[in-house]
């Protein structure tokens, strides 16, 4: 399956999927990855000479301008799954309706619990002894499509946001390579679509 990966920071998400996608058995193809900023995770794509591309904010005059270009620079590459792999902005009407349904994120929580941009440090919080990481299906909401994939991982005592974090992501970086792999691998529930011939 055709994947345009979307990310805002160290892509260290992106950099599993990459490596993942290096074995001719994985279901997923990375065709490219898209940022909302010269983030430094595009550099994984760089390295190989796959297509990145930056749609940022600021570069347009409102948000829905924003929404319309972003779902244009992943269209160009005919994707059929979009991987938020720590995307930091919620997309809007013009990017669900394209591709709502193989539009997948990962969030470094159990969602329901702890949604939102701040979500090891709400856990480490709320005294957590357990959180996790999560893959669903983006809809309109923020953290709230359909859960595809969790798997729990333990507070330790002395934990701070970022070792709780390095912990999650390690888990993090395994449940979204399964979980896309799978989605990917997944007869299309829609009619199908025009497959890359490979
Ligand atoms: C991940 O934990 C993701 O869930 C969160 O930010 C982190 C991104 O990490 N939104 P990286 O940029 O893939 O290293």
């Amino acid at each position: 399956a055709r994947t345009v990966v979307l990310l805002s920071g160290t892509g260290s998400l992106c950099a599993a999927l990459l490596e993942a996608a290096d074995d001719r058995g994985y279901p997923a193809e990375v065709v490219a990855v898209g940022a909302d900023r010269q983030a430094p995770g595009l550099e994984h794509a760089r390295r190989r000479g796959l297509p990145t591309f930056v749609c940022a904010l600021g570069d347009h005059p409102d948000r829905a301008a924003w929404d319309r270009a972003l779902a244009d620079r992943i269209a160009a590459f005919a994707p059929d799954l979009v991987v938020s792999a720590g995307f930091m902005k919620i997309v809007g009407p013009a990017v669900l309706g394209a591709f709502e349904g193989r539009l997948l994120n990962t969030h470094p929580a159990l969602l329901p619990a702890f949604p939102g941009a701040h979500a090891v440090r709400d856990a480490l919080a709320a005294g957590a002894t357990v959180t996790g990481s999560t893959v669903h299906l983006v809809d309109a909401g923020v953290d709230t499509g359909p859960v595809l994939a969790q798997r729990e991982v333990p507070v330790l005592p002395g934990d701070d946001e970022a070792t709780l974090h390095e912990r999650i992501k390690h888990v993090e970086r395994q449940l979204l390579v399964e979980t896309v792999a799978a989605f990917a691998a997944a007869p299309p529930t829609t009619p199908p679509r025009t497959r890359k011939s490979t």
